[in-house]
């Protein structure tokens, strides 16, 4: 049986998820009147212990949406170098939110508050005003690392001092919640506004949901409609994220195991490959060594395992609901006999 561990949104969903999806009670959200959109959005903002929240179709527009909503055009961003803001939204901040960023390189991609001190700024004329700071919980390629809430706590503190918002990519938020970083609760509140995805670690396969301030939300939702993300019968969507958030959040502690467990393998057969200690959620970063990831990437493939190559020596392998014990040993044994010098 195929094994994929390229990315946690590779999952599909599972029956019950899809009975779910079957029987959701629908309605024109564009004119508020989905009940299923509706509740969702009330859930989320409560266990976050904020005003409101809104449902999206993707992390990115989650993330476009909220710069748009809570930076001035020509402003700045302060966030680390491979944010996947950064990395991999194909310049939308620039075009869609009309923000430039100030990248600093951090630590597993997360910022701290001496690095963001150091990249702050005089807030004077001519310089470029700071728009917002912005952190992502967990870091992607930063290899799943969170930063915490006291970590979050002092970003914050230096962005109240420039009356800026700090900003959070939860795309997996609920992989740090599971792991220790803090309680939904704290991340609420250290946080100014944020998105989190329900199509990567919780198992639904469309949607993202923005978190914030009344107000905050009620600005996102015209970007959303601006870039074309207002839905219809959404509810469909929404039912997904309402089963995933009541049945697959606990369960992220099997996919940090997993992960754990994959790396802890690798480590002892191939020593080098990899650090078991660096891996604090459901992603594992693997050197290859003398080998190209590319090639070890396609040899796994031939063998069922789907591994993504991130760089020209390294592995990304991501734990996610569709993945077993079994699964992950039989990954490891894959790669140990590619990997073996
Ligand atoms: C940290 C982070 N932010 C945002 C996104 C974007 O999510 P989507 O692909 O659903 O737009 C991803 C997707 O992998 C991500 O890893």
């Amino acid at each position: 049986m195929l094994v994929d561990l390229r990315s946690d949104t590779v999952t599909r969903p599972t029956d019950a998820m899809r009975q779910a999806m079957a029987v959701a009670e629908v309605g024109d959200d564009v004119y508020g009147e989905d009940p299923t959109v509706r509740a969702l959005e009330e859930e989320v903002a409560d266990r976050f212990g904020r005003e409101a929240a809104m449902l999206t179709p993707s992390g990115v527009m989650a993330t476009q949406t909220l710069l748009a909503t809570l930076c001035e055009r020509g402003t700045e961003v302060i966030c680390e170098d491979d944010a996947h803001v950064v990395a991999y939204e194909v310049g939308a901040a620039a075009i869609l939110a009309g923000v430039q960023f100030r990248t600093v390189t951090g630590d597993a991609g997360r910022l701290d508050a001496a690095r963001v001190r150091g990249a702050l700024r005089p807030d004077s004329f001519p310089y470029t005003h700071l728009g917002a700071i912005s952190i992502e919980e967990t870091t992607n390629r930063g290899g799943g690392a969170f930063h915490g809430i006291a970590v979050l706590r002092q970003l914050r503190a230096i962005a109240d001092a420039r009356d800026v918002p700090l900003h959070g990519d939860g795309a997996r938020i609920f992989n740090a919640i599971v792991a220790g970083g803090g309680t939904a609760e704290e991340y609420g509140q250290v946080l100014s506004a944020f998105s989190f995805c329900l199509s990567k670690g919780l198992g639904a396969p469309v949607g993202s949901m923005v978190v914030g301030d009344a107000q905050v939300v009620d600005t996102a939702r015209v970007w959303r409609r601006r870039f074309g993300g207002a839905m219809r019968q959404a509810g469909v969507l929404a039912a997904a994220g309402r089963h995933a958030l009541a049945h697959h959040v606990d369960r992220l502690a099997d996919d940090h195991a997993n992960a754990h467990h994959l790396a802890v393998r690798l480590a002892t057969d191939v020593p080098g490959s990899v650090d078991p200690d660096s891996v604090a959620t459901n992603i594992v970063y693997v050197e290859t060594g003398a080998t190209p990831a590319a090639e070890v990437a396609t040899a796994a493939r031939d063998e069922q395992v789907l591994v993504g190559a991130m760089g020209p020596h390294l592995l990304r392998l991501v734990t996610h609901l569709d993945v077993d014990r079994p699964g992950v040993d039989r990954a490891a044994d894959v790669l140990t006999e590619l990997l073996r010098p």
